[in-house]
């Protein structure tokens, strides 16, 4: 069984901050998102993988996850050089995937638990693939399934307008080569991709078996603000222990489960956990409140953060209160000494400020 992670794209629905960092490297709590699927991947005892990755973002996927050693993997980089679709990005792996059965894995998505069960379930009864689903409030903007009451596929539509059912297809999939078959029939959709979805309905229409399951845990799809700023909530709230490695001085309180790594110093500061607060941040006379991930090198000073994503080497100064945000590197936010409060900016394409 080889796996097959899908690294390219665009990250459109998260710039400014996917101009210069691609969306499988954005943090929950502080370390990357692909990093939490190669570690469900490595779970579910699969070590020979292969990562599709995109002409913009591929040397920084390159850099971050290295060779694999630290999952005890082989990794086998796949350039793809337009998001032709992610039946096109499986087209574009041929070579790697050879005649081997496959775990295909977007890189910006999570589930609860994992996937080995999934994977020993489709090693043992060998449908031609097995498909994760789950209800969603909003069908319209994913893959929508019809099954039957025994989690086999009737039907399958991208992006309907009306959907069947609520049940969105999670982007983590298994298949047997005989989806390279029902690859090679489809044809590009309305938004001219070659639809994993397209390819899965095609198997259908060849006779050959789909099964299902449906997720009763949580699915975070981390390709939106909010969806990254649940994904870093839920993962805090599932994974983090407290480990203070960092200085605190006597006049700070670290309560609950709180992460302060080596070089990091709070100083008369409360930090409420769960907060995961990351090597050589400075904490000065401010309150870090739950559900907040620091990253390196980050300062903050006479501030309030709650329930937010701070990336590395930002400066946070004098601001009363800073909930429900996601900054990007190196920003600086600082609160002005006038008394009539006006705002100056200087904020990049792009960017959401909401003031
Ligand atoms: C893709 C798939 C869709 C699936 C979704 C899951 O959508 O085409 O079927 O439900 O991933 O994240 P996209 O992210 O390309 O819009």
């Amino acid at each position: 069984m080889k796996a097959l992670i899908l690294s390219g794209g665009q990250g459109t629905r998260l710039k400014p901050l996917t101009n210069t960092i691609a969306k499988q490297l954005l943090p929950i709590a502080n370390n990357p998102i692909i990093f939490y699927v190669l570690n469900q991947i490595k779970e579910a005892g699969i070590t020979d993988i292969g990562i599709i990755i995109s002409p913009e973002t591929g040397n920084l996927i390159r850099e971050a996850v290295g060779d694999g050693t630290r999952w005890g993997a082989r990794i086998t980089y796949i350039l793809q050089t337009e998001p032709a679709g992610l039946a096109h990005a499986v087209k574009t792996a041929n070579d790697f995937l050879g005649s081997s059965p496959f775990l295909m894995f977007l890189g910006d998505n999570l589930i609860q638990g994992g996937v080995r069960d999934f994977v020993s379930e489709f090693t043992r009864d060998t449908p031609d693939a097995l498909i994760l689903l789950k209800e969603v409030a909003d069908p319209c903007l994913f893959g929508v399934a019809n099954v039957d009451k025994n989690g086999e596929v009737i039907h399958l539509v991208e992006k309907p307008k009306q959907p069947q059912t609520n049940l969105a297809l999670v982007g983590i999939y298994l298949f047997s080569p005989v989806i390279h078959q029902a690859i090679a029939q489809i044809k590009p959709s309305w938004r001219g991709e070659l639809e994993i979805t397209d390819a899965i309905q095609k198997l259908l229409d060849m006779g050959k078996r789909v099964r299902s399951h449906v997720l009763k845990g949580w699915w975070l799809d981390t390709g939106k603000k909010d969806d990254l700023l649940e994904a870093n909530r839920v993962v805090l709230d599932e994974y983090l222990k407290r480990n203070v490695k960092g200085e605190i001085d006597p006049t700070s309180q670290i309560m609950g489960r709180v992460e302060v790594e080596e070089g990091a110093q709070v100083v008369n500061s409360t930090v409420r956990g769960p907060v995961s607060i990351a090597e050589g941040c400075k904490i000065r006379n401010s309150f870090i409140g739950p559900f907040t991930s620091i990253g390196e090198s980050t300062i903050v000073e006479n501030s309030c953060v709650e329930h937010s994503v701070i990336l590395e080497n930002c400066h946070i100064y004098g601001i009363a209160r800073l909930e429900d945000s996601l900054l990007g590197k190196r920003v600086k936010l600082k609160q002005g000494a006038e008394p009539h409060k006006a705002m100056r900016l200087m904020v990049g394409d792009d960017a959401e400020v909401e003031l």
